[in-house]
């Protein structure tokens, strides 16, 4: 048979050839009976197809046909291509097709919910279509995660889910050179990885158990097992009570746990380094991509040094002072005093990704290690991309009966994870590590409002479906 051309590989380079093409119908544009102009549509690029009676490539009744398929439907195209001498608007490719053959593999119906050239508008194309009296109905957020599958097929979803690939593709890629080992930890476990009530609990064959919250802990028990460097890509799943633009009750966790020789500096040179080797790479291999987005949803691109920034928490409560900010030196950071602070940094180290560290004791997780050199701060840090969280991280407490002191203090049950305790006793190294969000990852480096657009189909406090 013959061989297949993908749409996005129309170019000039193959006038006059006859090429076999598979897509949807985008749009069709029938202008009379003897002619009909169809854009067929396939994976985000789109190229114009001539169904003309002259010079009889195609009958009349072939015509008529191809004029009153529905969108979204699917066709088979063989035809010849041709360049045009104008450019041609309403495609992406500048080559049109002359139509010889044409076959309906599956036919959509005619009302869709969902109308992807509607969908793929940005703001401003909006407001302009608008005022020119257009009839155009904005889709919303809703509507588009009730209807994904047709969602997707705007050119920016497209490009958000490759760009997600290529995150996980090049984490896996230099970690594995690191010397890490891939690992799959549990996701049906007995109790509380994290702490805190945000979990989603089950009925495991009569005893109580939960949904992982993260890897934690076993993570850190395979540290215990001497596999020395791990990583994972894998779901986490966080019973949220609150709705909001950036929480989902399940997200894709990449999570890292390594051997520490000396200081808990060790594992923030890996997340630096890490993480300007993904937007090196995304900036190198995604430039299509990231412009399909910033088409839809205009972005600065992301500001980053190849020396990752990090900041001590005091000093990040300094800076916030300063500008006239208060907050609690030994509390967390609000929302807000996270998105001031990266202004901050932003305008005065000229990066929009940076590391904070040494984070008061009482506002982290049980299993984190507590500063030797002053007790009311851990060896600790987030990380942030535009003043958002995307990393959390620490070195963790490798001492059995300090974990079991630390973890009743935080009200933990601490019969939940005796087995992870006890791994503590058989002989265990200095260890820490961090996990990210990869929602958040590609939200904040494309400028993002909501991390539903980056979660392929998102579960919210509010959402099980589709
Ligand atoms: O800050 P978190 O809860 O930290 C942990 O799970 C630790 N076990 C990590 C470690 O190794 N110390 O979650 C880590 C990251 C956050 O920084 C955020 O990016 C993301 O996971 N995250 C969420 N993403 C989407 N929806 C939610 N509800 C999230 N909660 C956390």
């Amino acid at each position: 048979g013959k061989e297949w051309t993908k749409v996005g590989e129309l170019t000039e380079s193959l006038k006059d050839q006859e090429v076999l093409i598979r897509g949807r119908v985008h749009t069709t544009r029938p202008v009379s009976s003897k002619l009909t102009f169809v854009v067929l549509r396939q994976s985000g690029f789109t190229v114009q197809c001539v169904v003309s009676q002259k010079p009889d490539s195609v009958t009349k009744q072939m015509v008529k046909f191809v004029s009153s398929l529905n969108r979204e439907s699917f066709v088979d195209i063989v035809g010849i291509v041709s360049v045009p001498g104008v450019s041609i608007k309403g495609a992406s490719q500048q080559v049109e097709v002359q139509v010889r053959k044409l076959y309906c593999i599956s036919k959509a119906v005619p009302n869709l919910p969902i109308n992807i050239e509607d969908a793929a508008r940005s703001e401003i194309e909006i407001e302009k279509a608008l005022q020119e009296g257009e009839q155009l109905v904005r889709v919303n957020q809703d509507t588009r995660l009730n209807y994904r599958v047709l969602d997707f097929r705007t050119p920016a979803n497209q490009a958000i889910f490759r760009i997600q690939s290529w995150v996980g593709a090049i984490f896996r890629e230099f970690l594995l050179a690191e010397d890490f080992v891939e690992i799959h930890t549990p996701k049906l476990i007995g109790g509380s990885s994290e702490g805190g009530s945000a979990v989603f609990k089950l009925d495991y064959k009569g005893q109580p158990a939960c949904l992982a919250q993260s890897p934690q802990l076993h993570k850190q028990m395979s540290i215990c097992g001497d596999f020395r460097r791990v990583f994972e890509i894998g779901p986490v799943f966080r019973a949220e009570d609150s709705y909001t633009h950036r929480h989902l009750c399940e997200f894709t966790g990449l999570d890292v746990e390594m051997e520490i020789n000396k200081h808990y500096s060790e594992v923030m040179d890996i997340v630096g380094r890490l993480f300007v080797t993904i937007f090196d790479k995304l900036n190198e291999k995604c430039k299509k991509e990231l412009e399909a987005v910033g088409k839809q949803y205009p972005f600065e691109p992301l500001k980053y040094n190849k020396d990752t920034l990090r900041l001590k928490f005091e000093e990040g409560v300094q800076m916030l002072k300063e500008a006239g900010v208060e907050v609690d030196p030994l509390g967390d950071l609000n929302t807000e005093s996270e998105r001031k602070l990266g202004q901050l940094v932003s305008e005065k180290y000229g990066t929009d990704f940076y590391i904070l560290h040494y984070y008061p004791s009482n506002v982290r997780p049980f299993y984190t290690m507590i500063s030797h050199e002053n007790p009311l701060y851990s060896n600790s840090f987030d990380v942030f991309i535009r003043g958002e969280e995307i990393i959390s991280g620490a070195q963790r407490v490798h001492v059995p009966e300090v974990l079991e002191e630390r973890a009743q203090a935080c009200g933990i049950d601490v019969k939940t994870i005796s087995t992870y305790i006890d791994s503590f006793r058989y002989g265990a190294p200095p260890h820490g590590g961090f996990g990210v969000g990869l929602e958040r990852v590609i939200m904040l480096f494309c400028g993002l409002n909501n991390i539903r657009k980056t979660s392929l189909f998102p579960r919210d406090p509010l959402r099980i479906a589709p």
